[in-house]
């Protein structure tokens, strides 16, 4: 079923300025490009509700949306920008870091993997680092419309070995694309059904 209500609430640069923490949240993470934005107007059924680009290191803040006026879904700058001074990158670790360990109310953040390409060690390591601080987490591999079927499923069969050394139970792997949709009700349904929404 599709979420009826979508509005932007707030671009905050530090977790102390985001909303008030009363609702349940779900917030996208993973590398710059990898088609965050994207997915959030795809769950949200609006074309320009976040701000997508071509261009990496689009979204820089922390930002919150209001969904159904029940719970936020929240879309944060990408990891992994070679394009940025070694200050912007300590700034934006920083800010996402106290975000993903301090946000009372994230009930799962959902890391994002381009399903074109096996993992990258930056994003393994990443996986690993939410998994040791107890942060829960889904995974999705995006831009499915642009590669074969099997290629994604060498992917994520790559992707679930290299899981396997860390996590005993691994975290549930979505396949999606902004551009056909797919992917779209099975995510919107995980949301709903982790969160009793
Ligand atoms: P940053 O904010 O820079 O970290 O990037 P992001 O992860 O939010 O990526 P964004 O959604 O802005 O998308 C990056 C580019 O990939 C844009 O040109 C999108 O149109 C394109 N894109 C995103 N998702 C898909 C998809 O599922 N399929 C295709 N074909 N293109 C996509
Ligand atoms: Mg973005």
């Amino acid at each position: 079923m599709n979420f009826t209500s979508a509005e932007f609430v707030v671009s905050s640069t530090d977790y102390k300025k985001c909303p008030p923490g009363d609702k349940p949240e779900y917030a996208f993470i993973g590398r710059s490009n990898v088609g965050k934005s994207s997915l959030i107007n795809m769950l949200a059924n609006h074309k320009n509700l976040a701000k997508t680009s071509s261009k990496p290191g689009k979204t820089q803040l922390i930002n919150h949306f209001l969904m159904d006026k029940k719970w936020y879904l929240v879309d944060l700058p990408g990891y992994g920008w070679s394009k940025v001074s070694k200050e912007k990158k300590r700034q934006w670790q920083g800010m996402i870091t106290d975000y993903l360990l301090h946000r009372k109310n994230l009930y799962l953040l959902f890391v994002l993997l381009d399903s074109r390409h096996p993992p990258q060690p930056i994003d393994i390591e990443f996986i690993r680092w939410v998994g040791e601080q107890g942060i829960p987490i889904a995974i999705i591999l995006t831009k499915s419309d642009k590669i074969s079927k099997n290629k994604i499923l060498t992917n994520k069969r790559l992707l679930e070995n290299a899981l396997k050394k860390d996590w005993d139970t691994l975290p549930t792997i979505f396949i999606s694309s902004a551009q056909n949709k797919a992917g779209k009700i099975e995510i919107s349904d995980y949301i709903r059904s982790t969160s009793e929404l």
